[in-house]
């Protein structure tokens, strides 16, 4: 159902309470794809919904206008969470016309077959809404390349689109309704805006004077306050999301990495250290590629199959490669019964494709057995902070211009 924001800006999305996934982020209390009606002279959509919620849609919208009524459409973004539905929302809102970027324009065609009332607009221009006003700010490779952010001017509102996002239900409309979510509003990043971290820099630059009474983006909740700590947050996001912290990543079988894994960890936590433990097998890639993205160092451990580490580290790497990794520290650690293999794989792994400077490794012979051996890899975890903290820091900044 819509919920009011002000007389004059409702929110008309859908809440998706049920969702486990988006974008391959495990999302534990759920989704929203945001809309928003403006009422104006000339009553105005911002963004739409996904194709299996429309029956939803309409009746948010409807409960608060006639769909006849509407007379634009804005479309900042045109991936189908926001215009699956748009075929079906343009056929019930007959008189309204499609407002949205030339790429954006072909992207419409391309993907729905959508070509008649749509009109393409341009940066800095300003459409009138009879007593309010539009203006457009472009702002593509944020997430895709047609993106585009729309200001209200009057009620200095601004609808960013996947841009200050956060995948969680619609249990409130305003952020600071809710209990934290950053570590939700972090693994959104990761996937979704961290690989376009120098656009997404940009973007914030481009916004950064617009005066603010509210931020409306296509997920998550609206931001009505304190709005220079949350572009804070973003900023830093994408700029240097990392902090003291070790993201520990292993795979195992018979609990010998596992072993050394949680004995690694102690020496992290002996340092004072914070850190993220996931075992491969049971963990979301897109947390641990989030974890990654927030740490300064990493530690990945691997028994050895048939002469590698395992398979399912393959699957975790291109996602580090994304996030860009390239200049921190890193440690690697393992366990073989017939040939030493794995260890230096991963560390040859770590060093040359993903270009982490690896300062230590561990490998036992059928895993770690004595005192000893866990004292080894306490001591791995404690090198490794010291490392960490005494690297120079330079990292990529921006993950798509590595
Ligand atoms: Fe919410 Fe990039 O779509």
């Amino acid at each position: 159902m819509a919920d009011k924001i002000t007389d004059d800006i409702y929110w008309i999305g859908v809440d998706n309470p049920d969702s486990r996934d988006f974008h391959g982020i495990y999302t534990p209390r759920g989704g929203s794809y945001n809309s928003y009606l403006i009422r104006a002279d000339k009553p105005t959509i911002i963004d739409g919904t996904n194709k299996p919620f429309i029956d939803q849609y309409l009746e948010s919208l409807s409960s608060v206008i006639g769909p006849e009524e509407v007379q634009y459409i804005v479309v900042n973004h045109v991936e189908p969470d926001h215009t699956g539905a748009l075929s079906t929302i343009m056929e019930k809102c007959p008189n309204a016309i499609v407002l949205c970027t030339a790429k954006a324009k072909e992207f419409l065609e391309a993907e729905w077959g959508i070509v008649e009332r749509v009109e393409a607009v341009i940066d800095g221009q300003e459409y009138d809404l009879g007593n309010k006003k539009l203006k457009f700010v472009m702002d593509p490779m944020v997430h895709w390349p047609e993106t585009m952010m729309t200001y209200l001017v009057d009620d200095k509102a601004l609808f960013p689109a996947d841009l200050f996002g956060a995948e969680i239900s619609h249990e409130h409309i305003f952020a600071d309704e809710y209990e934290n979510f950053d570590e939700i509003t972090r693994d959104y990043f990761a996937i979704v805006l961290r690989p376009v971290a120098g656009t997404v820099k940009a973007a914030i630059g481009k916004m950064k004077d617009l005066e603010l009474s509210f931020l409306c983006p296509s997920h998550g909740p609206v931001y009505r306050k304190d709005f220079d700590k949350v572009i804070g947050k973003f900023q830093k996001l994408a700029e240097k999301p990392e902090e003291d912290k070790v993201t520990i990543v292993y795979s195992t079988i018979w609990h010998s990495s596992e072993k050394l894994a949680n004995a690694i960890a102690e020496g992290v936590k002996e340092e004072g250290c914070e850190y993220e433990l996931f075992d491969i097998s049971k963990s979301n890639l897109v947390k641990m590629m989030a974890s990654a993205m927030t740490s300064k160092a990493i530690a990945i451990g691997s028994l050895t199959m048939l002469g590698m580490y395992h398979p399912m580290l393959e699957a975790y790497f291109p996602f580090l490669k994304l996030n860009c990794q390239r200049g921190k520290t890193a440690a690697v650690f393992g366990t073989h019964g017939w040939v030493p293999t794995s260890v230096p794989k991963l560390k040859k792994k770590l060093e040359e494709e993903l270009g982490y400077n690896v300062v230590g490794e561990l490998d036992f012979r059928f895993g770690p057995k004595t005192d000893g051996d866990f004292a080894r890899a306490k001591e791995l975890g404690r090198k490794l902070v010291s490392e960490m903290r005494h690297s120079s820091g330079e990292q990529c900044a921006i993950p798509n211009k590595q």
